[in-house]
């Protein structure tokens, strides 16, 4: 992959910067952001979304492989942990990855959200903004992480970490992170609900990652 930095703006509402707080642990960073996410509530330019309960990254704080969604849904914010339901553990047994072996986090870590005409809320995707602005807080989990493989689900988070959201040229092709970590982009689990048919490219990018994390022993 080409040494490409994100093009885009820190958007309406700033970008979380954690690179002002000095040299934190994973978790004090999880705690500064919390408290960004609060300042930002409390401003004019907050996005719609469930700023006050953020849903951090959570597994093996040393693994080989770390896997990034796109934002947190209803669920993981009731919960307070990052892909709760049944769509990703299926993709990982299929897989034959234990879940507690990884480092699972997501490009945005609030749930974004609009309101439908009953006034409920119902989930969307993360804006360029809002990816862009959580964007250093997802560099410093993979250098807290040191993973070999970042496995990106996704347009979101693969735009956050390389500036493009061209999953459907990209997926199961290996590129190279500027932190040196292998990044390998596979469709979100949930797209194959939407999109049946593409079933059996995400088949076959599964058995490439599977020979990936074979060949290096996790
Ligand atoms: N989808 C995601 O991208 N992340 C979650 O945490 C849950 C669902």
């Amino acid at each position: 992959m080409t040494k490409k930095r994100v093009n885009g703006s820190t958007g309406p509402f700033g970008a979380f910067s954690p690179t002002e707080h000095g040299r934190l642990s994973l978790e004090g960073m999880y705690a500064e952001c919390r408290l960004w996410l609060a300042r930002l509530y409390a401003s004019e330019a907050a996005p719609p979304g469930e700023l006050l309960k953020p849903v951090f990254g959570a597994g093996d704080p040393k693994a080989g492989m770390m896997l990034i969604g796109e934002a947190p849904g209803k669920a993981e914010t009731e919960q307070g942990a990052p892909f709760v339901g049944k769509t990703l553990s299926a993709f990982l047994e299929g897989a034959g990855f234990s879940r507690d072996s990884l480092f699972i986090t997501n490009a945005v870590k609030y749930r974004p959200y609009r309101l439908n005409p009953s006034g409920g809320k119902a989930n969307r995707t993360p804006t360029r903004a809002e990816l862009v602005a959580l964007r250093e807080l997802l560099l410093f989990e993979i250098a807290a992480v040191s993973p070999k493989i970042v496995v990106t689900l996704g347009n979101s988070p693969l735009f956050s970490l390389t500036g493009r959201a061209d999953i459907g040229a990209r997926h199961g092709v290996l590129e190279k992170l500027e932190s040196g970590a292998a990044l390998f982009p596979l469709y979100h689990p949930a797209s194959l609900i939407y999109n049946p048919g593409l079933a059996k490219d995400y088949e076959k990018d599964m058995a490439g990652l599977r020979d990936y994390a074979a060949k290096h022993g996790f």
